[in-house]
């Protein structure tokens, strides 16, 4: 028997190439209208072959556009090279994040160490299966790597591909990269080696700029660099938090181990067997000027955590605040083995499970503040959270959890108060249990603590991540409709979508 709704995730999605138009029960708002795509794994069956990681799965796009008050769906795997050399060789012969491979079975450890050293060009990782990133008119799906490939929005083809080591030399970098009302894009990259190091860049609007074409990267440079604390353990990160003028990145636990990560190949290792994590390694907090490129000067430590997912980030009265979805002990995400996964046997980890939370961080410490104070004492919208100077100079942050129920997928009202002090996040409960947690989406009021439930119609349904659709007339940040995805079959073929928040529910045909 089912445990949950997930174990039909993980079944091989086909292509929808011409978009259809969805059935549909209730009325859609006039301002909804417009293409929404989503990224993630839907091919998880090669021949023979079976991924293990719910991160391996093949890329594939879903469309969703809205018009008249209608709304068509359309959906296309990202040919990439991973997914052609994968469906030429008919089983799993592309890297991926959590599966072991054996690309060809004639090369033996020698022949891998002479291609090494004849410097061949190594396995590009090419899956661009986490996210969309857009730069300029250009949209990009992206991975963890620098490979990324521009998509058309309208047929889902890949039109190019974009490698961001063109411009930095990096070996990771977040999918979420962040942008500003400029169309200004920020991430945060790893180089790994002897210096291991946490390159912050940022790559300018090409629209405003002279540029090659209107989705160039070209203007990519870096912005600073803070070295890894241990540069043989670099830490693993999925997202980042910036405000007006600062990035801010958690060095957390999960750390790679490099040694393991170099001879990856000869030991046929995944890049999840090369992370560990460090159960005794403090949280760091790294704090950059985006405009100077100057690390802010304090040490900053928290209990250990791990997030996926960052909310908004913004500047009050001298320090930043900043919400994530904490977890308490990520592992190395073997929680999310697939097999885990089908059998529900994930949703026991409660250390996995994320919690919207937030952390203020003082900028500069009082000349007043003596070792053992609270350097937040003084504001009186800081109560319940605590940055103690230490007597070697750090400070110890103390976060608070602020929402009661478990969610992940933060989404704010972007374009109203992105980088501003704000109320509400939209997360899905995702990872809860379905038993104990029927919620679907979770709207946290950050001011009161409190919290609107928008449950799930059966367990078999899951939640995606909500996306806030503002009613452009709107005045309250909340003025708006939540778009929550519950996608379940409900007949042979038929994959329920519902839009419950505003009443709707739209039938597509997969
Ligand atoms: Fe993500």
């Amino acid at each position: 028997m089912e445990a949950s709704g997930f174990s039909r995730l993980f079944h091989n999605f086909e292509n929808v190439v011409e978009p259809k138009e969805c059935r549909k029960i209730g009325t859609v708002p006039g301002y909804l209208k417009g293409t929404m795509l989503r990224n993630g794994p839907g091919m998880f069956e090669i021949g023979e072959d079976k991924y293990q990681h719910w991160f391996d799965g093949l890329g594939f796009m879903q469309r969703y556009h809205f018009e008249n008050g209608k709304m068509f769906y359309s959906a296309r795997y990202l040919e990439s090279e991973a997914y052609a050399q994968n469906m030429q060789a008919q089983r799993i012969v592309a890297g991926s994040f959590g599966t072991a491979t054996f690309p060809d079975p004639c090369k033996t450890i020698f022949s891998k160490y002479f291609s090494t050293l004849m410097h061949e060009a190594p396995e590009k990782h090419d899956n661009a299966n986490v996210a969309f990133t857009p730069v300029g008119d250009g949209l990009y799906a992206c991975t963890e790597t620098p490979y990324m490939y521009r998509i058309d929005l309208d047929t889902l083809k890949a039109l190019g591909e974009a490698d961001f080591s063109k411009y930095i030399a990096l070996h990771s970098c977040t999918a979420h990269q962040l942008y500003d009302e400029n169309g200004d894009v920020y991430n945060i990259g790893s180089r790994f080696g002897p210096d291991s190091a946490h390159v912050f860049t940022v790559t300018r609007n090409p629209k405003n700029e002279q540029s090659e074409s209107n989705h160039s990267w070209e203007h990519t440079k870096k912005i600073g660099e803070i070295p890894a604390s241990d540069p043989l353990y670099p830490t693993y990160m999925h997202s980042f938090g910036m405000s007006e003028n600062y990035l801010i990145m958690f060095e957390s636990p999960v750390r790679v181990n490099l040694q393991k990560f170099i001879l990856r190949d000869f030991i046929n290792a995944t890049y999840r067997d090369c992370l560990e994590w460090k159960k005794n390694e403090e949280v760091k907090v790294f704090i950059l000027n985006k405009k100077t490129g100057e690390k802010l000067d304090l040490k900053f430590k928290m209990d250990p955590f791990f997030t996926f997912h960052h909310a908004n980030t913004f500047e009050k009265d001298g320090c930043l605040v900043v919400d994530y979805c904490r977890m308490e002990n990520a592992g190395n995400f073997r929680t999310l083995d697939i097999d885990n996964m089908r059998n529900g046997e994930f949703q026991n980890d409660l250390a996995f499970l994320p919690y919207l939370t937030r952390v203020i961080i003082p900028l500069s410490i009082p000349t007043t503040v003596t070792p053992g104070q609270n350097i937040l004492e003084p504001l009186d919208w800081a109560t319940g959270y605590s940055a103690i100077l230490e007597a070697d100079g750090s400070i110890k942050l103390t976060e608070k959890r602020t929402c009661d129920v478990s969610m992940e997928f933060p989404r704010y009202h972007w374009e109203k108060i992105n980088m501003k002090e704000y109320k509400y996040v939209f997360g899905s409960t995702v990872f809860g249990k379905v038993n104990e947690n029927p919620a679907g989406v979770v709207k946290a009021d950050l001011k009161t603590g409190n919290h609107l439930i928008w449950n799930r119609e059966n367990e078999h349904q899951i939640c995606g991540e909500p996306i806030f659709v503002p009613n452009p007339e709107g005045v309250e940040e909340d003025d708006g409709k939540e778009l929550g995805f519950f996608e379940k079959t409900r007949k042979a073929g038929e994959k329920l979508l519902t839009m419950k928040m505003c009443k709707i529910k739209f039938y597509t045909f997969l």
